[in-house]
């Protein structure tokens, strides 16, 4: 379980509305030339977004560790642990395995241009602002993309991608395995199934799922698969943690045409996470820090008790929630995002006054909707060091004053004692399991 310390110590410092107004007021009319700018102060959130999450302090900490070299040999041994961790986490023994400098978007580009050429067929699973991102990114690697849609709420089903494929030459097949947009959770094999019948490579996001909900990448042979490292790792954003089969590699080997992308191109990236260790570009070293001692959490955790760990919060937050009277997009149970929940906002509540509210007097972030979905759903994290018993029932309770607030009937506590009779079932059942 994560360590708990300083998470609320000083939790408004820097951060109220009087403060930042203050603030405001303070500079209006000075010359920007003359206006003093004090010590960084942030407040100390609870981040229940779907991104990025609060962290442990032990990352915080690794982070601050002294800076050294990139091409210092103590620093080269710390990017093998990162890789073996990141092996231990995606569970595969693909030679590309990195930690891309960039925030999950660099994951779908790299990806994409990766395996796309010009004129290459390719399908993407599109159910929300995300894996529309790879399908729009793919797109412009390749006129030939074409893509296979789901209403929000739900995951594209692999038969019309089966069906959207037939006859053609496709080169590679792309879904967000956790959509965060709306909270929904694609399974993978249905897809690596029909990525065999078109002998299409598979190109799954993990950003909102990895380390939180199960996944296998040798296993399920997924080809290319990426993540952030800001989600249910838990790290700062910043780091998109890549790994590539080798038949993935075996296509890079065969383009004819450069990849677009200088520095998106794995397989000169490689020379510096691979055995050679060149020079390509200056990484975050901190925030490989950072990383590493995440991941290092995230094994020492280990990887069933964190799925297990995400998939019992969400059932007591989810609990809680329909205690209330709220519904969630997602309806059927399956497709649920273990580390993201969309709660429909009920009608004559006012969205922004709730979340701002949540901000201002509980100190905790969450998300509100967006694309089809804005000013329909409020998106609730529960990721990495965020999904926790103390958290839900807190923020259970949070919740229930603002829509009270706004005159919304609630069940006195309805919300929290739901939550706590779905722990209570969970640990009856394991005790009795033991
Ligand atoms: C599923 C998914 N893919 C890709 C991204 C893009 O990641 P980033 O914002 O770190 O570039 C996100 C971000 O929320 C995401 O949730």
């Amino acid at each position: 379980m994560p360590q708990q310390d300083t998470l609320f110590a000083g939790a408004f410092a820097g951060g109220s509305r009087f403060e930042r107004e203050n603030q405001a007021l303070e500079r209006e009319g000075q010359s920007v030339m003359t206006q003093h700018i004090g010590e960084l102060n942030p407040p100390v959130r609870l981040m229940l977004t779907p991104g990025p999450s609060s962290i442990d302090p032990r990352v915080y900490r690794a982070m601050a560790t002294p800076l050294v070299g990139h091409m210092d040999p103590w620093f080269k041994g710390c990017m093998d642990e990162t890789q073996i961790l990141m092996r231990q986490i995606f569970q595969t023994e693909n030679r590309i395995t990195m930690p891309l400098s960039a925030s999950g978007s660099g994951g779908i580009e790299a990806s994409v241009l990766n395996t796309l050429e010009e004129g290459d067929e390719g399908i993407v699973a599109v159910n929300g602002v995300f894996s529309e991102r790879m399908y729009e990114i793919a797109k412009r690697a390749s006129s030939e993309v074409v893509k296979v849609e789901a209403p929000y709420g739900k995951p594209v089903d692999a038969e019309d991608v089966r069906r959207a494929g037939k006859g053609k030459r496709i080169k590679i097949i792309g879904l967000a395995h956790g959509e965060t947009s709306t909270g929904v959770l694609t399974g993978i094999d249905a897809y690596r199934q029909v990525a065999d019948e078109l002998g299409a490579l598979l190109i799954a996001d993990t950003v909102a799922s990895l380390a939180a909900v199960p996944l296998d990448v040798d296993k399920q042979r997924i080809d290319i698969c990426f993540s952030g490292s800001q989600k249910a790792i838990s790290a700062p954003p910043g780091m998109s943690p890549i790994t590539v089969s080798p038949a993935a590699e075996e296509v890079f080997r065969k383009r004819k045409t450069k990849v677009q992308s200088w520095y998106f191109d794995l397989t000169t990236a490689m020379n510096y996470w691979g055995k050679d260790r060149l020079y390509h570009h200056t990484p975050p070293i901190s925030l490989i820090f950072a990383l590493r001692e995440a991941m290092r959490l995230v094994v020492e955790e280990g990887l069933q008790a964190r799925w297990e760990r995400h998939r019992v919060n969400q059932l007591a937050l989810i609990a809680g929630i329909e205690a209330m009277g709220l519904d969630l997009l997602v309806k059927h149970p399956a497709d649920r995002l273990p580390t993201v929940t969309a709660v429909m906002i009920p009608s004559g509540i006012d969205d922004a006054k709730v979340r701002n509210q949540l901000l201002d007097e509980f100190n905790i972030e969450i998300a509100g909707g967006f694309g089809a979905v804005k000013g329909k759903i409020w998106r609730v994290g529960l990721m990495g060091y965020c999904s926790q018993k103390p958290f839900v029932l807190l923020f259970l309770a949070a919740l229930e004053k603002c829509l009270l607030d706004q005159g919304f009937r609630v069940p006195s506590g309805a919300g929290v004692g739901a939550a706590i009779r779905s722990y209570s079932q969970v640990e009856t059942a394991a005790a009795v399991s033991r």
